[in-house]
């Protein structure tokens, strides 16, 4: 793999170190006012875009929750009336109303807790929809980005906006938004029916409300920092895993294991420790509202009972009072946990949301001008092209005409440019001015059908899809008979290594057994290739990994894969070269020479020190 490298190079412990701190930096740095608002109209769009669909189940979802709240607020008043009217009435033989009351009571819990039910089923599915929903559109969106987007945004990273961040959004649908609910609508309801039973005891009892809130924003401010220090540290985590198993066998070369673990044990370490400050804040905020609701307990009991051992204040009511003050502190708690969900989902959020806003930098034009048969003419039209705007430019100025069905071989040392030329053929990035035309047609102006279909780049990747070997082979067309694979592998003269494999073309590329070497998938990438059969065919390394007897078949083959269309080739290896009708010596991301390799060799420029030097190296 060719970014297995840069990779590792990654794994280091400064490094490491560096992006630890850019990640915490990222998450915990208090945002400038207009990114926070950009932040949050970006994630509110997203958040809108999800819910929009769905929008009446919600409804119908917050118009049960809101009525099982209204029932249950019931009970206690149900027991007030038992015992001030309903007792009393029994004991002089009136058992009627007592009767009732108690059913009445039985019935609401009932009805409360169907409600409940059909609460919990309703939002679980309106929750699971949207995350499957969710998961969709990220690696639908990440797939569909182009090639410069994945080799600067690590594949750890996609994978921790689809499983940490994803998850962080399940967790407030799960758990905190339906306890907030909750949590709110009987603060504000039983605060409703306590003010209307007794003011001056509701004054004392909801006394405790203001210390509360207190401790809440204390809470909220704590927490939001710890469990942003938590996200980062898992995120951070993800990425270096991936990082450490996409170069496992560079890590294991390199006997990086030591000091990868290293810093692995670190972030861990820091995950923990943030996690540990987040159960501090939690568990200090727990004793704390405890505290607060229990004082209140018994402050209104005191007063409640002297009130009522006075004559002035009926027991019925100190009871209700008693049963609703529990239920009134108790669900600070879960406010509290919301505020580490909703933070935690929040910023899982703003995650998610900048990556599917993540434009396409080489977009799929509006109206594409139809090229069903491209001949193959290439042209670079005054081509001037950087990866970035922090990076230098690669190709300062580049013209290039080839004319439909010339084999064109490009040479140049390491960091020439040969590499970008051929992936702005392909279309895997634009450029910074001018243009690349295919028959004339500028390539931002065609279909990514017709482009695919037209060009086609091999390079010594050579990635194989789990499946068959035959399927890797019909990628290359889809609809392809088995009859096309078989002939399409016999012109690259793999016919033989494949039938000697344990199952022939049904053989699982990816099972033990079906591994193929390096070679053999370079074989299986060329027939590919040949079977999709473009009109201009870009070979980057492609042969590099064979060894020389297969090479020189390979060689014989190419003749066959390359005749009749357009062929850029990137070689090392002069025999290729030397096929070639025409010969570009690079450097610097200019042309430097240009010319048939007979000619080359005979003008005894850069070309004809190369060949000679080949040719010394066989003696
Ligand atoms: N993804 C990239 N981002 C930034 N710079 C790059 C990237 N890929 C290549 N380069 C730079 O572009 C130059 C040409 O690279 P490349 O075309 O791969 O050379 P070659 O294939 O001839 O060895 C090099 O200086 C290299 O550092
Ligand atoms: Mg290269």
């Amino acid at each position: 793999m060719s970014t297995t490298d840069a990779e590792t190079e990654r794994v280091d412990v400064p490094a490491a170190e560096e992006a630890w701190r850019g990640v915490a930096a990222e998450d915990v740095e208090e945002l400038d006012h207009a990114t926070g608002v950009k932040l949050q109209t970006r994630s509110r769009r997203l958040l809108g875009s999800l819910l929009r669909p769905r929008l009446r189940p919600v409804l119908l979802a917050l118009l049960i929750v809101v009525l099982e709240n209204v029932v249950t607020l019931a009970g206690p008043l149900l027991i007030a009336a038992a015992i001030d009217t309903g007792v009393p009435a029994a004991l002089d033989g009136r058992p009627q109303a007592l009767a009732w009351l108690v059913g009445g009571y039985a019935a609401s819990t009932l009805v409360a807790t169907g409600m409940r039910y059909a609460f919990v089923r309703l939002i679980g599915r309106i929750g699971q929809d949207l995350l499957q929903d969710l998961r969709n559109r990220v690696f639908r969106h990440s797939q569909r980005l182009s090639v410069a987007f994945h080799e600067s945004y690590t594949s750890g990273k996609v994978i921790s906006r689809l499983t940490s961040d994803v998850d962080a959004l399940q967790d407030l649908l799960e758990m905190g938004l339906d306890g907030f609910f909750t949590a709110m609508l009987s603060i504000v309801g039983i605060t409703a029916v306590l003010l209307w039973l007794d003011l001056p005891l509701a004054l004392v009892a909801l006394a405790g409300f203001v210390p509360m809130v207190l401790l809440v924003r204390w809470f909220r401010r704590r927490s939001a920092r710890v469990y942003r220090g938590t996200r980062g540290a898992i995120a951070k985590i993800i990425v270096q895993f991936v990082e450490t198993m996409n170069g496992i066998r560079a890590v294991q070369a390199f006997r990086r294991e030591a000091r990868n673990e290293k810093i692995m044990g670190e972030l861990n370490g820091r995950f923990r420790d943030a996690n540990t400050d987040a159960l501090t804040v939690m568990a200090t905020f727990t004793a704390l509202a405890r505290v607060i609701g229990n004082v209140s307990l018994a402050v209104v009991i005191a007063i409640g009972a002297v009130r009522v051992a006075g004559g002035g204040l009926e027991l019925g009511v100190l009871a209700a009072f008693t049963l609703y003050l529990r239920r009134f502190y108790d669900p600070f708690d879960e406010i509290a946990m919301f505020t580490n969900s909703y933070t935690a989902a929040t910023a899982a959020l703003e995650k998610i949301s900048g990556l599917l806003e993540e434009e396409p930098s080489v977009p799929e034009p509006q109206e594409p001008k139809p090229l069903p048969h491209a001949r193959g003419d290439v042209r670079f039209d005054g081509v001037e092209f950087r990866y970035s705007e922090r990076t230098p430019v690669v190709l300062p100025s580049f013209d290039l005409h080839v004319p439909a069905g010339q084999t064109v071989a490009l040479v140049g040392a390491t960091g020439a440019g040969k590499t970008t030329l051929a992936k702005l053929v392909a279309r895997f990035y634009d450029p910074s001015a001018g243009a690349v035309l295919l028959d004339g047609v500028d390539l931002r102006s065609l279909s990514d059908t017709d482009l695919r279909r037209a060009v086609v780049m091999v390079t010594q990747e050579n990635f194989l899809f789990s499946g068959s070997l035959a399927d890797n082979v019909a990628l290359g067309r889809p609809g392809a008979s088995r009859a096309d694979v078989e002939q399409a592998v016999a012109s690259v003269g793999a016919h033989e290594f494949v039938t000697a494999l344990p199952e022939g073309y049904d053989t699982d590329v990816r099972k033990r057994g079906g591994r193929l070497s390096a070679g053999q998938r370079q074989m299986v990438a060329f027939a590919r290739a040949f079977l999709a059969d473009p009109a201009v065919l870009v070979l980057d390394e492609a042969t590099s990994s064979l060894d020389v007897p297969t090479e020189r078949d390979v060689q014989a083959a190419l003749k066959t894969v390359l005749a009749d269309r357009t062929a850029l080739i990137i070689a090392h290896r002069l025999s290729t070269v030397l096929i070639a009708d025409r010969v570009l010596v690079v450097d610097g991301g200019r042309v430097v020479e240009d010319g048939t390799p007979e000619e080359l060799i005979g003008d005894g420029g850069r070309f004809a020190a190369l060949h000679t030097a080949w040719l010394d190296s066989l003696a």
